[in-house]
Formats: structure tokens, C-alpha cells, sequence
């Protein structure tokens, strides 16, 4: 649905350049919460500044719906057109809401309409219905000074979706709000992304907003993309640090002669008594450092360290043993092993 690539933004101001995305190759399905993760300066805010062209890129490619936005920018005034056509059917909803203080609620919703042409009778009719979709019909003629921080956020996602978007852009939505405000606006996307079948791609630099909405995450350092996947395919790839950050456990090994393992645990094989079948096959005594059992994606997933007796190599055995259940085996510190040994 959305499909970026060698997406590169350089900004020059005062003889100074600034490299804000380089290269970045996306792609986002149909009908998916796709979630960038990273730090402030990593790009994010770029990125979704280029993919609807509120930002021009320096180079690169950007497909919404088909349709080539970058062809499409700056190519006389028939393409002008096109494009804008093509961006009204893309939502944006922003962190700080941008709201028009001295217009009421509702219209703020018909803001996009009244630019898109549609009549008053028209407007007023989407404007109430996207009101009550979001959960707020009785403050259409209240202003914005009035209502709280998450009834702000939902008139801008009302307000972003008067042009029947496909797509739905997101830049840290929830950054502003406290918790529990967070939780109901990201509850209220993922239903709209249900109910709507739309897609939604949110920036965010926290993960919980990750872990509970979106099916899929990409991790930005610098400009680029350094992993991404669905939540279920980064937390079975080894040494992932999205799945890292995302499932958190701890714990260390309570001496030298000793393994540490991350077991990962997800869909049927989280009921099954692995490692109690472990012990016994093997005659070993496992100790439990740390364990999490969480709803990541909208599935069960488990995680735990654990600990065995004995060096890496002596435990050859019972790691695959425990990979051919099927589960997700991190060997901690195997890494830097590796790298030990190549030098
Ligand atoms: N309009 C701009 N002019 C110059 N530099 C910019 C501009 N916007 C962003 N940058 C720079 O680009 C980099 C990426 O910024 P941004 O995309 O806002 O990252 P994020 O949203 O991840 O915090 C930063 O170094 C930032 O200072
Ligand atoms: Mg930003």
C-alpha cells in the first residue's frame, strides 16, 4: 500500500547539510498498522513528511495506493492535480493536533472538505458522522480551547479522515497525552484500522505503542532502516533489537561455567511443558532468571531466560533440542563469542 524506495531527504539550510533519510526502502501492506520506531533525530518525522509530499525528497520513490507520488510532484499543473487528489486520500494526524482554535469542532472536520469542494449539506453530513465514529457527536459545536488533549486528538483524526483516506499517517499521535488517554486513541486507531480496513503507518518513539497496535514495526537510526518485519518474524529473529526492546527479560548468569539462553515462546508452543521435557531428557538442572508472558500484536507470547549448567559447547545438544520444538533460542552473550573467535 505504501512502498518507499531509496527514499533519501538532504537538507540543506545556511551551507550546512543534514542527511535525514538515507535510502530508506519501506514497504507497508494493505490493511496493516505498520509502526517506525527511534530516536528523536532518527528520521521518522522525515519519512512521513516525504511520503505524502508535505516534504520534498532529494531522491528516491514514493508509492501510495499504486500511484507514484513522486512522479507526480512538481510536474505542471495537471499533475498538480493529480497529486493533490492522490494526498486527499491520504489522512495525516499530528502529534500537536493542529487545530484551528477560532473554528469549532466540527468545523475542523469539514476544513479538508471545504478545500475539496464538497457542498455545505455535504460536509456537515460527513463532518457529524466521522464526529461519531470517533467517539465525539456531542462536541461538535464546542471549540478546541474546550476539550481535553485526547478529545483534541480525536477531532484531528476525524479531521484526517473527511477525504475517505486509504491510508492513514500518524507522527507520535499520542506523545502529547498521558497514559491512559494514549491507550484509548491507540484502541481507537486499531479499531479504525478494523473497521475501515485502513492503513495506518505511526511513527512513534515509544514502544508500548508498538507492542499494542501494530502488526508490523521498523526500527530508523540515522536515516535508515536497520530492521524490520512483523512483530512475529522480529521476535523469531536472533540478536533482534526491536524484539529485544519490545519482550525485555533480564537476569545474569550466576557464574562462568554456565549458558544463558532466551527462549521465545509464541503461539502453540507457549502452552507446551518444554522445559520441564528438557530437564528430563537431559538430566539437567535449568534455574529461571527472568521470564515475561505478554499480548504482543494481538498474540501470546512468552519469553524466558534460563540457565544451564556448563559452557556453550557442552550444551550443543539440548539448545537444538529446544530449537526443533520450534521455539526461538537466543544464546546470550553468543555474539560476542563469535566475534571472540574471529579475531
Ligand atoms: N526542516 C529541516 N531543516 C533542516 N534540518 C532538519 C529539518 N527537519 C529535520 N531536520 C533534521 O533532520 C534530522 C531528522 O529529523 P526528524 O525527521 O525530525 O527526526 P525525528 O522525527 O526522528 O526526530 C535531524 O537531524 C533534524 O535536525
Ligand atoms: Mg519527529
Amino acid at each position: 500500500m505504501i512502498t518507499t524506495s531509496g527514499l533519501t531527504k538532504v537538507y540543506r539550510s545556511r551551507g550546512r547539510e543534514v542527511t535525514a533519510l538515507d535510502g530508506v526502502d519501506l514497504h507497508v501492506r494493505e490493511g496493516e498498522v505498520y509502526g517506525v520506531i527511534g530516536q528523536s533525530g532518527a528520521g521518522k518525522s522525515s519519512l512521513i513528511r516525504c511520503v505524502n509530499l508535505l516534504e520534498r525528497p532529494t531522491a528516491g520513490t514514493v508509492s501510495v495506493d499504486g500511484h507514484d507520488l513522486t512522479a507526480l510532484a512538481g510536474r505542471g499543473p495537471r499533475a498538480g492535480r493529480e497529486l493533490r487528489r492522490a494526498r486527499s486520500r491520504i489522512g495525516m494526524v499530528f502529534q500537536h493536533f493542529n487545530l484551528l482554535s477560532s473554528r469549532t469542532v466540527q468545523d475542523n472536520v469539514e476544513l479538508p472538505l471545504e478545500i475539496l469542494g464538497t457542498s455545505g449539506k455535504e460536509r456537515s453530513r460527513k463532518a457529524l458522522e466521522l464526529l461519531d465514529l470517533v467517539g465525539l457527536s456531542d462536541k461538535a459545536k464546542a471549540y478546541p480551547a474546550q476539550l481535553s488533549g485526547g478529545q483534541k486528538q480525536r477531532v484531528g483524526i476525524a479531521r484526517a479522515l473527511a477525504g475517505d483516506p486509504k491510508v492513514l499517517l500518524s507522527d507520535e499521535a499520542t506523545s502529547a497525552l498521558d497514559p491512559e488517554t494514549t491507550r484509548s486513541i491507540l484502541q481507537l486507531l486499531r479499531d479504525l484500522n478494523r473497521q475501515l480496513g485502513l492503513t495506518v503507518l505511526l511513527i512513534t518513539h515509544e514502544m508500548d505503542v508498538v507492542k499494542s497496535i501494530c502488526d508490523s514495526a521498523a526500527l530508523m537510526e540515522n536515516g535508515r532502516i536497520v530492521e524490520s518485519g512483523t512483530v512475529s518474524e522480529l521476535l523469531a529473529t536472533p540478536g533482534s533489537e526491536l524484539a529485544a526492546a519490545l519482550f525485555p527479560v533480564g537476569g545474569d548468569a550466576s557464574g562462568d561455567d554456565r549458558t544463558v539462553i532466551d527462549v521465545t515462546f509464541q503461539g502453540d508452543a507457549a502452552t507446551r511443558p518444554v522445559i520441564s521435557q528438557l530437564s528430563r531428557t537431559y538430566n539437567i538442572d535449568i534455574s529461571i532468571l527472568g521470564a515475561a508472558m505478554d499480548t504482543v500484536a494481538g498474540r501470546q507470547v512468552g519469553r524466558m531466560r534460563i540457565e544451564l549448567p556448563g559452557v556453550y559447547e557442552e550444551n550443543v545438544v539440548p539448545i537444538g533440542f529446544l530449537r526443533e520444538q520450534g521455539l526461538q533460542i537466543d544464546v546470550v552473550g553468543e555474539r560476542e563469542l563469535v566475534k571472540d573467535g574471529a579475531k
